[in-house]
């Protein structure tokens, strides 16, 4: 039999194969898929600096810019709160690596405080040893309990001192400082650390710090601000990203990548070539920003084309959109060892039917309408949940576009409002059993994730909200100076789906469920407590010393009328 005629007679089987593969492994749109994931899935949980740290002037820190957004009189953070607190995390890291433990993490995703290390934001005028201990520290104790640590570098808290003196990610020269910064983490640390991400959601950072002003530094420069400075920090990321390939890579063998957090983009009208157009530019204005001249060497056409368009509409000579040269297209194309996403919901997208007159923006560039379904608005509803399916299609879409890129999720999770103060969070329960399941998924249809982190470990400084949305795994009690920390029932579940490496069977799930949410009824009765136990004691503090005073007196009282009296 010649090969040909071999290659034909196969043809049909091994299509009957792939359709029998096909058919079994692809998991259904609706039905829960129970599995587990691949040997060695990374299970994680994180947090940032800034909003968990405080100690926010101590052991030498220089300020942040958010340090000076949150203490500025222009109150633009709900309740006026500032972080300088926070959870107390620069007092209590090792408490929370405690925590981590408990719940079996692999690894910990927490970011430096780039002000902390080095206190002016540049690295040859002064290195704060301290800094460098305390992180030092915290990295010894998670690899002591199994946890690896997967360190972000810039997590929002960029050096005051750089933004006073130069303008922040306006200015270009902010690659070379952020280069240096990147390269003492990798000397002081990268004998230890393995896994590193230069930004952490960089089109926020951008977006609200400088077109919205919402974020620190609160520059409202529409439509021009924001891209300058991501022009900046992408090729800080590529500098960092080269620092470490040329320098440290063959002595420290880690890995070097960047998080961007996106939301998924569904077409209103999935029969509308409009809406999927539209959708797929929400999604190439969010993710390909950063994404595609990393990726792929340069911003996304669908954003070349339109901001180019609209800057000569608007009588500019350049395109608003800062373009790269040939020569920093090849240093940016190729420098992430992986691809860091971060999630949280769904958006349905159409196209703006109007064109909008309040001049050049991020949102007029983008010119679409961002929809809701309205059930996922209420929190703590189970229809929030009912947008899962866009992160299996978010993760899908990452792997075609991007190459199937090694993918650690870097942020997925919920938030809960102030007042929801207890500990049984079923609804949270259920965002990450279905979220995590979609993951799961997206692994059955090829895309290639090695790890997730459930954001976040603790409640925490939330930003422009303040302390107003709880993400924590653990509550904490703000109110308390020590600010306590106490287990959620979400952190339960997590730890089973950890231990379980996902979902066995709907037996096991089911028990967890349960399980969780007995424990933490027990846990809210017993903080419920709390202040009474702490009456008690107050009360048995006063009354101690007052029944033994009276006891004296009537012994003393007895004994004079017993001597007083005759005989
Ligand atoms: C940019 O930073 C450099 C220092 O690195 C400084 O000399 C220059 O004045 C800054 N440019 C602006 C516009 O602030």
């Amino acid at each position: 039999m010649s090969p040909v005629q071999a290659a034909t007679l196969l043809w049909p089987l091994l299509l009957l194969l792939g359709l029998g593969a096909a058919g079994e492994g692809a998991p259904g749109e609706t039905s829960f898929y129970y599995g587990t994931f691949p040997p060695g899935f990374s299970w994680g949980v994180g947090s940032s600096a800034f909003q968990t740290e405080g100690a926010w002037n101590q052991d030498g820190k220089g300020p942040s810019i958010w340090d000076a957004f949150t203490h500025s009189s222009k109150r633009q953070v709900l309740g006026e709160e500032t972080a300088d607190s926070a959870c107390n995390g620069y007092f209590m890291a090792q408490e929370d690596v405690l925590l981590l433990r408990e719940l079996r993490a692999c690894h910990y995703r927490f970011s430096l405080s780039w002000p902390r290390l080095l206190p002016t934001g540049v690295r040859a005028e002064q290195v704060n040893e301290k800094g460098i201990k305390f992180y030092s520290d915290l990295i010894d104790a998670l690899l002591r309990s199994n946890v690896t640590p997967i360190v972000t570098l810039h997590h929002w808290d960029l050096p005051q001192l750089l933004q006073g003196r130069f303008g922040g990610w306006q200015n270009a020269s902010m690659a070379s400082y952020f280069r240096d910064y990147a390269d003492l983490c990798f000397e002081a640390f990268g004998d230890r650390v393995k896994h590193w991400i230069t930004f952490s959601d960089p089109r926020t950072m951008v977006e609200k710090g400088y077109e919205t002003g919402e974020h620190a530094p609160g520059l409202q420069l529409r439509g021009t601000g924001l891209y300058q400075a991501a022009h900046h920090i992408l090729k800080a990321h590529a500098q960092a990203w080269h620092a470490y390939d040329s320098r440290w890579r063959s002595r420290q063998h880690g890995l070097v990548g960047i998080s961007l957090n996106c939301d998924w983009g569904e077409p209103v009208d999935i029969n509308d070539p409009s809406d999927i157009e539209a959708a797929e530019r929400y999604l190439q204005f969010c993710l390909g920003w950063f994404a595609n001249p990393i990726y792929a060497g340069d911003y996304p056409q669908v954003m070349k084309d339109r901001i180019g368009r609209k800057s000569t509409e608007q009588g500019l000579d350049l395109s608003r959109l800062p373009a790269f040269s040939r020569q920093e297209k090849r240093y940016i194309k190729g420098t992430s060892d992986f691809l860091g996403l971060g999630h949280f919901t769904t958006r349905y997208v159409t196209e703006q039917s109007h064109p909008s007159r309040r001049g050049p923006s991020y949102q007029d560039d983008r010119d679409l309408v961002e929809l809701v379904d309205p059930n996922w608005l209420a929190l703590g509803s189970q229809g929030l949940c009912s947008a899962a399916w866009g992160f299996r299609r978010l993760l899908h879409f990452a792997q075609i576009q991007y190459g199937n890129p090694p993918i650690y999720v870097t942020e997925n999770g919920a938030a809960q409002k102030l007042h929801c103060t207890q500990l049984c969070d079923e609804w949270r329960i259920q965002y990450l059993k279905e979220y995590i399941n979609e993951m799961l998924k997206a692994l059955k249809d090829g895309a290639n994730v090695k790890g997730y982190t459930c954001w976040s470990l603790l409640d925490k400084f939330e930003w422009e909200k303040g302390y107003a949305d709880r993400y924590g795994l653990y509550h904490v009690d703000f109110t308390v100076r020590s600010k306590p920390r106490y287990p959620k029932a979400s952190a339960h579940f997590y730890k089973k789906i950890i231990a379980a490496n996902g979902f066995p069977g709907p037996r096991e799930v089911q028990s967890w469920h349960q399980e969780a949410l007995e424990t933490c009824s027990v846990n809210n009765q017993l903080r419920a407590a709390e202040p009474l136990l702490d009456h008690l004691h107050l009360a048995s503090e006063i009354a101690v010393p007052t029944v033994c005073a009276l006891c004296v007196l009537i012994a003393a009282l007895l004994l004079t009328l017993l001597l007083r009296s005759p005989h």
